[in-house]
């Protein structure tokens, strides 16, 4: 156990994301929640009525005037508003979690990421909290150690029961969100393929709205430098299946691999050494040490290992596994792919 004090951390933004960043920092060993910040003041004493306790502000003025040791800030606010807030807290001095996307557009991203080069010593992380998730990050260890050979093709999809039915508010509102399906849910399989392949250089995408006004549903084929080149598919409205489900397809010139939310499977053609012929199977549960998993059915062991990562970051003076650049670099294929559906043409990923 660690003697240096807790890492003093606000939340910003008490919505569905804040209340449980709110209820997780203080399992998070080292972390110690320091105040609470909404624009809307019921957000303050509902979060403070279901445990955290901590002060509540209704800006980010009034937090830095008001709390006499800060050292972090988690940012749950609406994409639109990241880039504004997120630049005042690093010029504030502060280590700076932004949930995910870094924001709704790319031109924000860039300065997010700009503004997080300038200020090297703080330590910027981005809410991929899938990316966390150690089944995959062993599947991504595992494609990478050659277990299937040369990987030549994917085909990764996202599904579920979200938008069956016309929805309101910012995260259905292009100008604030960025769009639908893709930037507020589908980020998180495109930061997986970034895990597993790297960096796309080129896209080609349809999308359609079904029920909102953004896209509900999008398909999206991506090219590698290597040859490698995979379809990705998403939909929030598609009845059946109530916590996402994510399903990524792996051939290779040895075998394949399979990998969703709560398994892996490799199957090998022939065996070598440390790969056994035919299919090997590994269950997430191998691999969990999360000591607070908020919900099993989704994202439980990657929402505490993120902000335990980020912890750990600060203490060790390192960067967090998914910093500000790992935003822009999904943002730059977030961007492209929009780009693609808009214009319908294969579309260069910006680099
Ligand atoms: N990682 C995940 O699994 C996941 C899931 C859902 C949402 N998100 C992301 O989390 C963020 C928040 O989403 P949400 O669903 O919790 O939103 P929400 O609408 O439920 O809550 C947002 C809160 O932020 C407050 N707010 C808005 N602007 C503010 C500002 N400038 N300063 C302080 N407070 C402000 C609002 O009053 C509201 O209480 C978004 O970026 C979203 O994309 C991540």
């Amino acid at each position: 156990m660690s003697s240096a004090p807790p890492i003093q951390t606000a939340v910003i933004g008490l919505g569905k994301m804040g209340v449980m960043h709110a209820a997780m920092i203080s399992s998070i060993p080292n972390m110690a929640l320091a105040a609470l910040v909404d624009l809307n003041p019921a957000t303050g004493a509902q979060t403070q009525s279901i445990g955290p306790q901590a002060p509540f502000y209704s800006s980010i003025t009034e937090l830095f005037e008001k709390t006499a040791h800060l050292d972090a800030v988690v940012i749950s606010t609406p994409q639109f508003t990241h880039r504004e807030t997120g630049i005042a807290c690093l010029e504030h001095g502060l280590h700076v979690f932004l949930e995910k996307p870094l924001a709704h557009n790319l031109a924000d991203a860039k300065k997010l990421a700009d503004a997080a080069q300038q200020h090297p010593e703080q330590v910027t992380a981005v809410g991929f909290m899938k990316g966390h998730y150690p089944l995959w990050i062993e599947a991504a260890r595992r494609l990478q150690a050659g277990y299937i050979g040369e990987p030549r093709r994917y085909r990764a999809a996202v599904y579920f029961s979200q938008v069956l039915s016309p929805k309101n508010g910012w995260t259905f509102t292009k100008e604030l969100s960025g769009g639908g399906i893709l930037i507020n849910s589908g980020v998180h399989l495109l930061h997986f393929l970034n895990m597993l392949f790297g960096q796309g250089t080129s896209v080609t995408a349809r999308s359609t709205p079904l029920h909102s006004k953004v896209e509900d549903t999008l398909a999206a084929l991506i090219e590698y430098p290597s040859g490698l080149f995979g379809s990705y598919d998403a939909s929030w409205s598609l009845p059946g299946h109530q916590t996402e489900s994510t399903c990524v397809l792996v051939e290779g010139s040895e075998g394949i691999m399979e990998i969703t939310d709560d398994w892996l499977r490799v199957y090998h053609i022939n065996g070598k050494e440390g790969v056994a012929k035919g299919w090997t199977k590994t269950h997430r549960g191998e691999f969990d040490h999360a000591k607070f998993n908020l919900s099993p059915d989704y994202g439980g062991e990657g929402y505490y290992n993120q902000l335990e990562d980020f912890a750990l970051a600060i203490r060790e003076k390192r960067p967090a596994r998914y910093d500000w650049q790992t935003g822009l670099q999904i943002q730059q294929l977030t961007d492209a792919i929009y780009r693609s559906t808009e214009t319908k043409q294969v579309v260069s990923v910006e680099n």
